[in-house]
């Protein structure tokens, strides 16, 4: 089958390439799924489990890609809950061969029923910043209505769903990034925007949670403005810097199948806008995939038409 190959720990996107790899089986509780769409997160070669199993031993040539929408083709050995030709989506093991290929083997456990409604395409754009999302400010960050959030990067990927989320769920939203993201926030829904290249984040006074999507000396500039009792949430790695008073999680999104239902149903009656940006076949991922050349949104490779 085709899959896009990583061969290069050193080199991001100059170090992938479109391979002919062996079909994977379905082991014990897998799903073996034809993949239609996949997302990707430009980071993804730079994480250890793309380099390394979870035995710790080295992953040669791994198939990058971990979210994505198809159709379950194979079951293994004693797999429940999930049925042969069924529409699906969700998150791929970090440690095991990915979605930007032809076909993915995948625990049914990781996977949510994907609705007949919802576009393969839009599908593959929702578990990583979906879920994210939804675990970063609810599990985690343990949003309630009437606060006030900070959401970092809020015209990304992840930051647009954490702003039409966080909204939703009662929040006062102030959105960050750089100018040319201002309006994306906004029409995302952020109250406010703050323009991290030329405004100070002590201007903005209290909030009750920072969702982080940065790190470095934002998320140290952001720590200080929490408020005695708030949150510092980050996807970014251990947290650097911590409210004097207050909580900070960091934390890997989980394919939970409750939360997956959770936002396509969102997507369905139109609480939440999918941010899908560059749409390209599989054949084009190499060059579509380079981090170098800044894309908006989440870049979504069509393996299937
Ligand atoms: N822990 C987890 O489970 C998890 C899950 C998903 C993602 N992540 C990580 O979260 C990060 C964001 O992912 P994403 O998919 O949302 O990426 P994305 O779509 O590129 O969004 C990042 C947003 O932040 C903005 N931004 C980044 N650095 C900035 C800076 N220094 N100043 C101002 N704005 C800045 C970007 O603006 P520009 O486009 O203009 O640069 C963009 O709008 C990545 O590092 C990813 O690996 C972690």
């Amino acid at each position: 089958m085709k899959a896009i190959v990583a061969t290069d720990p050193s080199a991001a996107a100059a170090g992938i390439t479109l391979a002919d790899v062996p079909e994977p089986a379905a082991a014990i509780n897998d799903v073996v799924v034809e993949v239609h769409a996949s997302g990707f997160v430009p980071a993804e070669w730079d994480w250890p489990s793309t380099w390394v199993d979870r035995a710790g031993q080295e992953r040669r040539r791994p198939v990058i890609g971990h979210e994505f929408a198809g159709v379950v083709s194979a079951l293994g050995y004693g797999t429940t809950g999930l049925s042969l030709g069924q529409r699906v989506f969700g998150i791929a093991d970090w440690h095991r061969d990915g979605t930007l290929a032809e076909y993915v083997a995948v625990e049914a456990r990781n996977l949510a029923p994907l609705p007949g409604d919802v576009d393969f395409t839009v599908g593959a754009s929702l578990p990583i910043s979906g879920l994210t999302a939804w675990q970063g400010l609810v599990q985690h960050g343990r949003l309630q209505a009437g606060q006030a959030v900070l959401v970092h990067g809020a015209a990304g990927a992840v930051g647009s769903v954490v702003t039409q989320l966080a909204r939703e769920l009662g929040a006062y939203v102030i959105g960050t990034g750089r100018a040319s993201g201002r309006q994306a926030a906004l029409d995302f829904g952020a109250n406010e925007f703050v323009d991290l290249e030329k405004e100070s984040l002590d201007d903005v006074g209290g909030v009750d949670l920072v969702f982080d999507v940065i790190g470095g000396g934002i998320q140290e500039q952001s720590a200080r403005i929490i408020r005695p009792g708030g949150t510092l949430v980050s996807i970014v790695g251990p947290v650097e810097a911590r409210p004097v008073d207050g909580r900070a999680v960091d934390f890997v999104v989980e394919s939970v199948p409750a939360h997956l239902t959770e936002i396509v149903q969102r997507v369905r009656d139109g609480r939440l806008r999918p941010h899908v940006g560059t749409v390209a076949p599989l054949d084009d991922a190499v060059a579509v995939l380079d981090p170098a050349v800044r894309r908006s949104g989440k870049t979504v490779i069509r393996v299937r038409d």
